[in-house]
This record gives structure tokens, sequence and C-alpha cells, in this order.
């Protein structure tokens, strides 16, 4: 057991667009989106680039964490959307914040932001890290068929971040899993011009994401009450005695089933979707940052995210929230540098 979540920040674009704008060139409507989604207007990139939205969560977790650029021993961002293929998005945010450590990405699509706790856990629990930028940052803008209802009225463009430092007792838990199915949601890369290549995966069907939406909905439900369950089974930790809930924010729907489920307090349960839509792997640091901006996270608090998504991948944990630990605060030496 090795983390603890020192501080959060997020950033989104100035641009909301709502359900009505984009029913002046999809045939939907307001009522559609809202009823079917709980969505009702969502960021989206004008002039921002995913650069500087994930910059800016990046400088707001670490101004919350209380540490400089200097003190980061690893940035590891989360995405499916980064701006390039090569190099990391987080090697431009460790680039603009002036850190020197490592940085890379991870792909947990949706889950990613659990799949990266996963990855850093093994790092601060190793001693190869103190404190490490955990980001997540999603141009879903650039994946979406802006000509497919089916599809466009539900993303978002975002970002979240958190630093985690070493010692307290997170995770309580932490799972990820995946179940091989790449076709259920799926977006193609680009084929790239090799005289050689007779295959050219993807290339008929585009670049954009495809997505079979009732049969993700039915992963979805299905795995946040068994993932739930499974939490407090092997943790010995009652649901009833877990103060929030951070669900990925997909669809209200989903959320509403899951809730109904587990028969979980609604009032433990937070929702973003209504105005940020689906940030993929951003949803749920965007939702603990609003959670700790509004002063409802207090020390001690237990804290449960499930993120689910392309794959099929599943993550949960159960962390303690402990802002602030002895000892926390500008690393005391070099040893830790890379
Ligand atoms: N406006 C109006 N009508 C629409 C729209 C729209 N935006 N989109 C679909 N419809 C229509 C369909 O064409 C269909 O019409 P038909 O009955 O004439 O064929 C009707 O509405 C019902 O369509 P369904 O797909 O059955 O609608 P459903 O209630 O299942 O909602 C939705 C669709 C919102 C996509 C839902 O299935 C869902 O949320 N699925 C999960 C999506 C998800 O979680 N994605 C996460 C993955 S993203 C990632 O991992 C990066």
């Amino acid at each position: 057991m090795s983390f603890h979540i020192m501080g959060t920040g997020s950033c989104l674009p100035e641009r909301q667009v709502t359900n009505d704008e984009l029913s002046a060139f999809l045939d939907t409507d307001d009522e559609w989106i809202s009823t079917r989604t709980g969505i009702r207007s969502r960021p989206v990139c004008t002039t921002e680039t995913l650069d500087d939205l994930a910059l800016g969560a990046a400088r707001r977790a670490l101004e919350s964490a209380g540490i400089a650029p200097a003190d980061l021993d690893y940035i590891v961002c989360t995405t499916c959307t980064a701006e390039r293929a090569t190099p990391a998005q987080a090697c431009v945010v460790q680039q603009r914040l002036g850190a020197t450590c490592p940085a890379f990405d991870i792909n947990g699509a949706c889950a990613g932001f659990v799949f990266g706790l996963d990855v850093v856990d093994g790092l601060i629990s190793a001693g190869r890290a103190r404190h490490v930028l955990l980001l997540s940052a999603e141009k879903m803008s650039r994946l979406a068929d802006w000509t497919d209802r089916s599809t466009a009225v539900l993303f978002g463009d975002g970002a979240a971040a958190a630093v985690l430092g070493a010692g307290g007792d997170s995770p309580l838990y932490l799972r990820c899993t995946t179940q091989g199915d790449s076709d259920v949601i799926h977006a193609w890369a680009p084929c790239g011009n090799s005289p050689f290549d007779q295959v050219k995966p993807g290339h008929d069907e585009g670049t954009f994401m495809k997505m079979r939406g009732r049969e993700v909905f039915k992963f979805a439900v299905t795995h946040i009450a068994s993932q739930m369950q499974r939490l407090s089974r092997e943790t010995g930790i009652g649901l009833d005695d877990i103060d929030h809930f951070v669900f990925h924010q997909a669809n209200k729907r989903i959320i509403d089933a899951g809730v109904e489920r587990l028969g979980l307090d609604p009032e433990r349960v937070t929702y973003t979707i209504d105005h940020t839509a689906n940030v993929s792997s951003a949803c749920i640091p965007l939702t603990l940052d609003r959670l700790a901006a509004a002063g409802r996270l207090r020390a001690g608090d237990l804290v449960a995210m499930f993120g689910f998504g392309s794959g099929l991948v599943t993550g949960s944990c159960l962390v303690r929230w402990q802002p602030r630990l002895p000892g926390d605060g500008a690393s005391d030496g070099d040893e830790m540098k890379n």
C-alpha cells in the first residue's frame, strides 16, 4: 500500500456546445440527448489545444499539492486522443512545465485514470518515485464523427490531473480488467502510405470512433454492479461505509442503473456529465477535482472509483482521502531523480 492523492486540478475548453447547437446540423434534439444520456452541453476545443488543457490541469494539480515541477519523479498521462502519435502527450507537458523527470503515456481508454493509478502504485511501491503527476487529457472531438448523431453527442474535451505522493494507505483496493473485445468501441489509426502494406487495416472505415452503444451500456451496468460488490467483498468495507462514488461519466442512465442495482445512497454519487459529457479517461479525475474544489472531500473519506471503456476494460479503485501527510512537500534530496 503506497500512495495518497496530494492534490488535483482540471482544465476545460471555454466553449460549451449545447444540445440545441448540435440539432442545428444533426438529426437530434435536446429532449433525446438529455433524457437518454443526461448530457446538456459539452466542452469542445476551439482555440485551445490538448497541450494547453493538459498543461492547465497539471499546473493546478501541482499548485493544490504544493509541489514544484522539479519535485516530480514521473509524469504519466492517460489518453486515447493525444495530439501527436509521438512524442507522448506527457512529454509535451514535461517540457512546458520545465520538469526533468521521465514522462510517458498510457491508453486505458475511459478506464485510463484507474489503469494509471495501478502503474503509479507500482512505481511508488517499488521505491522508484515519491511524487508522480498522473494526468488524463482527452480531445474526444478529434475522434468523434460530427456527422454521426449516435456518437457525436456523447463526448467532450478536457484534462484533469492528480499528484500522487508516497505514503498513506491507498489504494485500499485496485483491480483492472480487460475483456478482449476490440470491436465494440474502436477507432482505427491512420493507415500511412506504405507502398508495401497490402492490408491497410481500417482503411475502408476511416478513423472516427465506432461504437455499439447498447452493448457498451449493458457491459457498463453489469460491471459497475459486479466490480463494486467485489471491491466491498474483498476489502470487507461495506458499500454503505464508502463516502463517495466516482464513476466514469458516459451516460447518466448507466450510473443510475448501477446505483439502483447496488442500492447506493444517491447523495454519495457525483454526477458531472450534464455539462462535461464523456471526457473519456479525464472523467474520473475531473469528478474528483470537482469534489475537492467544492470542499466535499474530508480527510479520511473513502472514495470508490469505477471506469470502463474500449477494450473492453474496467478499473475499480478504493482510496482514502489524505491530501496532507507528515513529510509532504518539496523533496529533500535528489536520489529519486532520474
Ligand atoms: N438523437 C436522436 N436519436 C438518436 C440519437 C440522437 N443523438 N442517437 C441515436 N438515436 C436513435 C437511434 O437511431 C435509434 O433509432 P431507431 O429506433 O429508429 O433505430 C434510437 O435513437 C434508439 O437508439 P439506441 O442506440 O437504442 O439508443 P439508446 O437508448 O441505447 O442510447 C446510447 C444510445 C446513448 C449510445 C447508449 O446506448 C449509451 O450510452 N451507450 C454506452 C455508450 C458508452 O458508454 N460509451 C463509452 C465508451 S467511449 C470510450 O471508451 C472512448
